[in-house]
């Protein structure tokens, strides 16, 4: 495991991206697995730098995200489709056909996840996965549990994510209660894993998710086992690193 320490929020963002443009640059078709949250909007705002300065080509990548609430569709500006178009794929010149996030609209759970799954091996795996941190260890929207769960799945948010949620929604009622996510399999399947954490408010978990026992109650404590993972994280977040 290596951990890039940054001075703040905008040095971190640049580190990840350029890891992210170097990964395109090695491999132009390659597969990206994308995050949403607040965390990676900073990369996502370097990314979309470097394509107007001519500096790099989304044309020939292929994406998939990591999460969707249940429910939401494309078109609803909470949805994770919607963030990501905000926030990257209507900057760039991705091919949108080529973007792909579990369908929040399919009722059918076990469908939204056997698609999405099936979606996931088709495209041939993923090069290189970006992922934020939940302040209860979350990757995704794999919530502490008593196993890893291993491949896409319909997922009861908890009620500490959902507050945390909540503040991009008006009201917590409003805040979807269930999500499909890939699962922890999906995750550590991915080539390279690059883990953006930024805040004090991280710091605690983030001890924990590094220095702590790999257990299924802090989900990202998995990444510890896989051989190419990245945390580029600030010294906020860095704060309380025991080593
Ligand atoms: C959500 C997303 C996660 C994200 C997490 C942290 O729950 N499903 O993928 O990592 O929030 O978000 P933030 O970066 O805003 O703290």
């Amino acid at each position: 495991m290596k951990i890039i320490t940054t001075k703040n929020y905008e040095e971190l963002s640049k580190k990840a991206a350029n890891i992210i443009a170097a990964q395109i640059l090695i491999k132009p078709e390659c597969v990206l697995g994308l995050a949403t949250g607040s965390s990676p909007i900073g990369t996502y705002d370097r990314l979309i730098k470097y394509y107007e300065d001519g500096d790099l080509d989304f044309s020939t990548i292929s994406s998939v995200n990591l999460d969707e609430y249940r429910g939401l569709g494309p078109d609803d500006d909470q949805s994770y489709n919607y963030f990501m178009n905000e926030h990257l794929f209507s900057k760039v010149n991705i091919n949108k056909e080529r973007t792909f996030l579990p369908n929040g609209l399919e009722k059918d759970a076990d469908k939204a996840c056997n698609d999405y799954n099936n979606t996931i091996e088709h495209i041939g795996g993923i090069d290189l996965q970006l992922l934020g941190l939940g302040h209860n260890g979350h990757i995704g929207f794999n919530e502490p549990d008593e196993s890893f769960p291993i491949s896409v799945h319909c997922v009861d948010l908890t009620p500490s994510t959902i507050e945390a949620n909540t503040r991009f929604f008006e009201n917590e009622d409003m805040v979807p209660k269930q999500a499909y996510t890939m699962g922890i399999g999906n995750i550590l399947n991915a080539k390279k894993i690059l883990v953006v954490v930024s805040g004090k408010d991280k710091a605690e978990i983030l001890n924990t998710v590094i220095n702590g026992p790999v257990t299924p109650l802090v989900p990202a404590s998995i990444l510890q086992l896989h051989k190419d993972v990245t945390f580029v994280i600030d010294e906020d977040a860095a704060s309380k690193l025991e080593k």
